[in-house]
């Protein structure tokens, strides 16, 4: 399975953390965020990976390459894991020369991709499911023929609503929509339903002819969403749900959330946050 990570977002909600670093390397515990986001990938069956990068962005593919001057410290179980992984799929680099929108980052994935089907995960996104969520895609892909594009979706509560792409249309099993309206980050009032596109998708390589001729849209960028929404024009799209948790770090609250969510999951941490927490608490 080919997967795109598009990760060249600037990160501007993270100023200053993210001037000369890019936001996908932002740790939560001990991992940045794009090594679970490639950890998902491979766990879903992906061999061949392209992350899509941009300008200050070189850390993303030094995580990835060998450290030879870290000596000894490469054989720290973490290190040699870190390195497996490197291992386990063929990880491409391939930048974005100009920030114009996520469906743009995707597109510079496309002589890569060629003509399969393809799975994309976002860079500042983990998901802890089970099965790993690219994989709960891919089934559905398959099950549903194997030609129509699937976005994973989840219901948003009204506060979030313009947060997300939308999608909207009839249930034609349980948890498959077929997706008929797609909006980018609506207004409450102009949202077609309460379906979020949560950020991974398996889309087919007709994907790449809707996203050279979709106009620009919300903030001068090529959106994603209306891309797909394009394609929907012509051939099936599925909105799916899945199980599992998702944790979006695009903010600093959600970023700090994300690592007490992970840190109170390791009993060793958890023995020494649930005091410091009831302490700060009064
Ligand atoms: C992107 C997509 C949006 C989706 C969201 C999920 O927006 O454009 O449709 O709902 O990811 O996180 P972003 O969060 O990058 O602004």
């Amino acid at each position: 399975m080919k997967v795109v990570i598009p990760a060249a977002g600037q990160g501007t909600r993270f100023l200053p953390a993210t001037k000369s670093m890019p936001k996908e390397m932002l740790p939560v515990l001990d991992r940045p965020v794009i090594q679970y986001v490639v950890e998902e990938a491979i766990a879903s069956g992906a061999d061949d990976i392209t992350i899509v990068t941009g300008r200050g962005k070189r850390a993303l593919e030094d995580h990835f390459d060998l450290s030879p001057e870290l000596g000894k410290y490469n054989e720290l179980p973490a290190m040699k894991s870190l390195d497996e992984l490197a291992e386990r799929a063929t990880i491409h680099f391939v930048r974005q020369r100009t920030p114009r929108g996520l469906a743009d980052a995707v597109l510079c994935a496309a002589r890569h991709v060629g003509k399969e089907a393809f799975g994309v995960l976002l860079g500042d996104t983990i998901n802890v499911c089970e099965p790993p969520l690219l994989r709960q895609l891919w089934d559905r892909f398959e099950e549903l023929g194997g030609h129509s594009s699937v976005i994973a979706v989840e219901k948003v509560p009204d506060s979030k609503v313009s947060d997300y792409g939308i999608v909207a249309g009839p249930e034609v099993r349980p948890g498959v929509t077929e997706v008929q309206k797609m909006v980018e980050k609506p207004t409450l009032a102009k949202a077609p339903s309460r379906l979020g596109i949560t950020g991974a998708y398996v889309l087919t390589s007709s994907i790449f002819h809707e996203i050279r001729t979709t106009p620009p849209g919300r903030n001068q960028e090529v959106q994603l969403t209306d891309a797909i929404d394009r394609l929907r024009q012509r051939e099936k799209v599925y909105g799916v749900g899945f199980t599992g948790t998702r944790y979006d770090i695009g903010d600093r609250f959600l970023w700090l959330k994300t690592n007490l969510e992970f840190a109170m999951q390791q009993p060793e941490l958890r023995e020494r946050l649930r005091p410091l927490l009831r302490e700060m608490m009064g």
